[in-house]
């Protein structure tokens, strides 16, 4: 499809299931921005810079993926950079509640954008950033859900 599609999370740490998202966006869209939400009412456990770095190295393999953070309205900010579809992930029942409001919300603030969703891969349908961080926090092995450098940054963190 020729089109760009926007991506956002707060990306508290990019796992495996967020990379797989990317990956099948990649196949259906022609360029795919990764937007790394600054988000601070979720209080992140990495700084901005530090989650867009880990997101360009676990993507860095893929082609047509930019990486890039902002902190202002989403639709604003898909709207500068030329993308009139956002992605989202449905892992399980219990995503639509928020994914209902949130898309409702920014079709309200801007009509002209669309919401479309991908499903991850079963095995990651388990998985979030914060079981993430805190089987790695009590020393749990966490390589079957993250890419290496963020399992580094994470034992960083953690120490
Ligand atoms: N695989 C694995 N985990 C996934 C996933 C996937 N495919 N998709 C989501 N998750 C997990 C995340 O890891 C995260 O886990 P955590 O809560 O344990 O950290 C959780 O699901 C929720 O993440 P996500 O769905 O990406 O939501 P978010 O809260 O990180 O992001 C924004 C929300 C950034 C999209 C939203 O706050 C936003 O648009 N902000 C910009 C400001 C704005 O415009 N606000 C008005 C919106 S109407």
């Amino acid at each position: 499809m020729k089109q760009t599609a926007i991506y956002p999370g707060t990306f508290d740490p990019i796992t495996h299931g967020h990379t797989d998202l990317v990956e099948r966006a990649t196949r259906v869209f022609d360029r795919v921005i990764v937007a790394v939400a600054a988000n601070p009412v979720k209080k992140p456990t990495f700084p901005l810079e530090e989650r867009i770095g880990m997101a360009a190295a676990a993507l860095a393999g893929l082609t047509g993926v930019e990486v890039c953070g902002f902190d202002r309205l989403l639709v604003e900010f898909a709207r500068e950079r030329g993308a009139s579809i956002i992605l989202r992930g449905l892992r399980v029942v219990s995503d639509f509640e928020y994914e209902f409001q949130l898309a409702g919300m920014n079709r309200k603030l801007d009509p002209g954008i669309e919401t479309l969703y991908l499903m991850p891969a079963e095995q990651y349908a388990f998985i979030s950033s914060s079981l993430v961080k805190e089987i790695a926090s009590l020393g749990g092995d966490v390589s079957a859900f993250v890419h290496a450098g963020v399992m580094a940054a994470l034992s960083r963190k953690m120490r």
